[in-house]
Parts: structure tokens; sequence; C-alpha cells
């Protein structure tokens, strides 16, 4: 045993005694409050739960000198005042059993108390019914009558000016600002009926009046297009509802910054959600990809403990299983309905993306560089690699939207060359085909079809891939993916490691519709594929399987990385491009896509079409100006 060094100084040991009221406070506010945005979360936590329907922030230097929220709410009595500011002084519980069901922002009576222990705090309010106002100084406890109407007012300066140590780690007032704002968005997202606004520095800087529809104020704290690009959610799962909207896989962005989940109206960060919704994207959307959502969860209270963090941010559900599941299929629900017609038009596409060369004026115009060729027409070619199946065969077309809406044929008619290929149809038709009548094939890669509303552009192995997955995976729901024995097994010479992944993987590979097994030492034979799959490559799907399922554990492999397998399987049964297509498989691609849950996206969130509307096309001409 080594002794101490004797440098090291006797321990000093004070009594032990209670801490000075002043400093527990600080301590406590601590917990509470971070920066500027938390004073405005808890003050506007308090105007909501004051009844406010209007609600003004004003902030100076991104809060740290001012932060005042003033609203009409009910108002706080005179002689409670002074009882406002003190610890654990609420009038929103009174007993454990409020606190098991409590239904307000608020319920811990200590932000008064925290943000008066570190800035200057005033209250001035009038209770809805009493004759005057009056207002409070927590510095000195000063109460005075002063003028105003019902509702309150608390103004909180200098913020940290006790407590410099965390002043300093207050960032720039433009990020404190930004912070602020956010705060005040999250609290006017739960609550379209209110209306808020924000002064900074003397200028209104956001206004956000009191709506009836929560997309209203989706659109105006958010904005447009997070509406156009959003799908809504109505679920009911157990004792859980969800309702909002989820935004298409075509909106996700690289940052997680609008992503809003609310229970029971308060904003929350919750693992169990988080993981839920990330569950329901798995399927559209690739890598880092964040989707962006505003959703609301309802519950009785008591399933949820709202007690568990001091800014409530984070909640405890009694049955997280039962909330996952219910977030997961909303989600999953909501944006596997097929959107056609004019909400399903992915909202890119409403900006044009071909790109004219719209020239400055005077210059000459040219032309996008679209070319059509005739000869895909042809089924000569086409080697039934996607051959459509006599029940799929697409009935006759309908009358083209351009007709029917009494246009005069558009020039794009009559370059395309396809004479006596559009049998005319009554225009009852166009309703059941959101995704219209195939008019040709573009280089190989896209489908061209027009609808009511115009023109629409698929591409076409995307699309395919989409539906083969989809086909599989209900297959793979349902038990096993449906097999089909090859006439004469495929043979192939194989590595080693596909060898031992064959054998290894015996047992799992007739749930995906394979059957691969050793020939010889260096071969193997594939006697059975998806029939799904049935006339592609066996060899090569037998390879890219196998090269999958190398990387997992065999045991397990089916649940685990079963949305990847059945992605490469589609990704390799699905049409390739330069494949030529007749019309009819073209239309009986489409007729697919629209009978195919979440046909919007190819399994790894890329868009499979798009809309081009007349008004685009006429923008590009520049007709009607
Ligand atoms: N804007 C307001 N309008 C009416 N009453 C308020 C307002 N702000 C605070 N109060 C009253 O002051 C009490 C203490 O507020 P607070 O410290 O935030 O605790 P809590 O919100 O947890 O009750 C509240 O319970 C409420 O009665
Ligand atoms: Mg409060």
């Amino acid at each position: 045993m080594s002794a101490l060094p004797s440098s090291i100084p006797p321990l000093e040991r004070r009594p032990i005694r209670e801490l000075p009221d002043e400093l527990i406070s600080q301590i406590a506010a601590g917990e509470v409050v971070e920066r500027p945005a938390s004073v405005v979360r808890e003050l506007l936590d308090n105007a909501l739960d004051a009844g406010a329907r209007q609600v003004t922030v004003r902030l100076a230097s991104g809060g740290v000198r001012l932060i005042s929220v003033e609203d009409d709410g009910q108002g706080i009595p005179r002689e409670e005042l002074t009882v406002a500011l003190r610890r654990h002084a609420t009038s929103k519980i009174a007993s454990l059993n409020d606190l098991e069901t409590v239904g307000t922002m608020g319920f811990r009576g200590e932000a008064l108390a925290a943000i008066n222990a570190i800035a200057e705090l005033s209250i001035l309010s009038r209770f809805a019914g009493a004759d005057g106002a009056f207002a409070l100084d927590g510095r000195t406890g000063e109460l005075r009558p002063v003028a105003r109407g019902v509702g309150t007012t608390v103004e909180v300066r200098e913020l940290f000016f006790a407590t410099p140590a965390r002043r300093k780690f207050l960032k720039t007032d433009a990020t404190e600002l930004a912070h602020c704002i956010e705060s005040v968005r999250r609290h006017a997202l739960a609550r379209p009926e209110v209306g808020f606004s924000v002064w900074h520095d003397g200028k209104l800087i956001e206004q956000w009046r009191a709506a009836d529809q929560r997309e209203q104020r989706l659109a105006d704290a958010l904005s447009d297009d997070f509406v156009a690009q959003s799908v809504a959610v109505d679920h009911v799962g157990g004792p859980v509802r969800v309702v909002g909207r989820a935004g298409i896989p075509d909106a996700a962005r690289s940052r997680g910054d609008q992503q809003f989940f609310y229970v029971n109206g308060r904003f929350v960060r919750d693992k169990v959600l988080s993981h839920a919704v990330r569950s329901a994207y798995e399927d559209v959307l690739h890598g880092q990809r964040q989707p962006v959502y505003a959703l609301y969860l309802d519950i009785d209270p008591s399933r949820v403990d709202v007690n568990v963090h001091p800014t409530k941010i984070e909640v405890r559900f009694r049955d997280g299983r039962e909330v996952h599941q219910a977030v997961r299929h909303a989600i999953e629900n909501a944006l596997a309905a097929p959107r056609a017609g004019d909400a399903v038009v992915p909202a890119s596409a409403q900006q044009p993306f071909f790109k004219p060369n719209v020239p400055a004026s005077g210059a000459t115009w040219s032309q996008p560089a679209i070319h059509f060729t005739a000869r895909e027409r042809g089924a000569g070619d086409f080697d039934a690699m996607w051959p459509p199946r006599a029940e799929e065969a697409p009935p006759a077309p309908a009358a083209s939207g351009w007709q029917a809406a009494g246009m005069a044929p558009s020039p794009f008619r009559a370059p395309l060359g396809l004479p006596g290929d559009a049998p005319e149809a009554p225009a009852t038709n166009e309703e059941a085909w959101p995704l219209g009548r195939a008019l040709a094939q573009l280089q190989g890669i896209y489908i061209l079809a027009e609808n009511s509303q115009g023109l629409i552009v698929v591409d076409m192995h995307a699309a395919h891939e989409r539906i083969v997955y989809e086909r599989l995976k209900a297959q793979l729901d349902g038990a096993s993916i449906t097999s089909q024995p090859l006439l004469i097994p495929a043979t192939f010479a194989a590595t080693p490691q596909e060898v031992a992944t064959a054998e290894a993987c015996a047992a799992v590979l007739p749930t995906l519709g394979l059957e691969i097994t050793p020939f010889s030492p260096r071969t193997l034979a594939v006697r059975a594929v998806p029939g799904t799959l049935a006339d592609g490559d066996p060899v090569e799907l037998a390879r890219s399987v196998l090269a999958e399922l190398a990387q997992h554990d065999a045991s397990s492999v089916v649940q685990r990385a079963q949305n990847e397998l059945l992605s490469t399987m589609a990704c390799h049964g699905a049409v390739r491009a330069n494949r030529k297509l007749t019309l009819d498989e073209m239309n009986a691609l489409l007729r697919q896509m629209e009978a195919t849950e979440r046909s919007d996206q190819c399994n790894h969130g890329r868009p499979t079409w798009r809309q081009l509307s007349i008004r685009e096309l006429d923008a590009l001409f520049m007709r009607g100006r």
C-alpha cells in the first residue's frame, strides 16, 4: 500500500446546512431555463393554460434583454400575484390524482419562481371580473395598480444577470432569437385557434392569425409547401388517436428541422415516437433523409406520464408498444393510399421539371431536348421479361383529357406518330385512371402518358420495381413467397462463399420462393424462383440474393433484412431501362401502379412518376400570355 502523497492538504470540512432560499431557486432554475427560448416556452405554456386567444411575444436582443409575453387569458387575481412567484405554487393541480390526469401544459409550479431567481421579472395582470389590473415587481414584491384589459403580461429582463456563468453560454442574439421563434412556432402548431405574433427589437417578425383549420396554421407557420407535400393522417389504434400531416418521401430533408410531434397538445421529443415514425418511413425513404411531419397524438392522460423531465419535453407511455404501433400504422396507411389526381402530384412536380430555356427577350427559343421515337411501339423485340398477364391487360384507354377538356389537340401528338393507337372510349373512364393513357416510351427509360391534367412521365424501372416489391412483400407477409419450379435447373459455377451461404440458408431460401442447392462442391443449381420473377435470369437472381444473405445472420434474416432482400429481388426482377414496351404493356404498368400501395416512390424513395400539367406546358410554350 502506498501512502497518499503528503502534498494533498487536509480536507476542509463545512458543516451541513440548508441552502439559502435564493440559491435553491437559482439551482432549480438551471433545470428549467437554459436559454431565452426556455423562458418563452414557459410563458407561452402559461398563457395557453389561461385560455388565451391572442398571444404577443416581444423580444429584445434575442430575448436576453427582454422577453415579454402578453395574453388575453383569464388573468390572475390580485391576492394571488405574489403566490404565483413562489416555488411549487400552482393553480393547476392540487393532488396526486390531479397530477396523474393533468391536462394543462404546466403543473410543477416552478417556472415563474425559477425565472424570478435569474432575471428581473414583473407580472401585470387583470383577472376576469376584477375592476382593475395590478403589476407585481418580482424583485421588490411591490404591487401597484395599472391600466390594462383582462389578461396577463409577464416581462422578463436581463436574463441570467444574477448568474453570469450561464450568460456566457448564450450564443449570438440571432441564434437565441431563432430558438425563441422556434419555441413560439411549436406552440402555434399545437394551437391553430390561437393567434400569435412575435416582435423583435420593435419590429414585427412573425404573425400567425387564428385559424379554424390545422392545415392553415401549418401553411402559415411552416410553409405552403409543407402542406402541399404532405398527406393527412387520421388513425385510431386502441386508446390512441393520431392526426396531422406526414410529408411525402419526396419532401424529406437532410435536417430533421420540420419534425413536430405533440402528445395531448404538448410538444415532445420521444424515442418511442421517433422510432415509430422512422420505421413507417423505412420502406420509402433512403439513407439519412429526414421526413417532415406534424403529428398530434391524443391519448388518455392517465396512460402517459408527463412528469419525467423538468422541461416536460419527454414523456413516458404506460404502454409504449400500443403507441408505437398506432403511430407507425397511422403514417404507413397515410403514405400507402395512392394519391391520385390533383392531390397525388408530388409537390416538386408543381415546379416545371423540364427546364425550358426561356430566352432573354428577343433571343430565339431553343427547344427542350425531348426526342420521341416511334419504334418503341412495336411489340417485336419485347422479350417477355415483363409480360402483361392476361388478367392485367388494360381496359380500353379513355378519351384524351385534352379532348375531354375541349382543347385543340396538342402539337405534342403530331410528332408522336402513333396513328390508330388510341381507340376512343367514354370520358367516364378517365376518373378511374389517375395515371392516364400511355402515349409512348422515351429513350427506353420513361413512359409518357396523358391524363386530364396533362402529361405524366413514369420512370418505368422504378415504378415496376415498386410493384414487384409490394407483390413480393404481400406474399411474404402471408407466409412465404410463391415459388415456381424451373423445368431445367439453372446451374452456375459458384464461389465457396456462395455455396456456404446456400447451405446455411437452406431453410430460409424457400420462404423467399427460392430453391438453390449444391450440385457439386463448386456448382449451385437454382431449382425454383419466385413466380413473380419467373421471367428473369435465375442465376443473376440467386447470386444477388446469396450476396445479400451472406451479410446477415441466416437464422434471423427474414425478419431483420426482409425489406433489403425483397428490394434486391425486386430491383433484379423489374423491367430494365432500354427494354421496349408496347402501348398495351405500358398501360398495364400504369394500371398496376394505380393498384399498388406506395407506388409513388420506388423502394429507394425516389419518385416513380411526375405530372406536368397543361398549365406548365402552356408556360413552356408561353401560351396565354
Ligand atoms: N399568463 C398567465 N395567466 C394566468 N395565470 C398565470 C399566467 N402565468 C402564470 N399564471 C399562474 O401562476 C401560476 C404559476 O405559474 P408557473 O410558475 O408557470 O407554474 P405552473 O404553470 O406549473 O402552474 C400558475 O399556476 C397560474 O395560476
Ligand atoms: Mg407554467
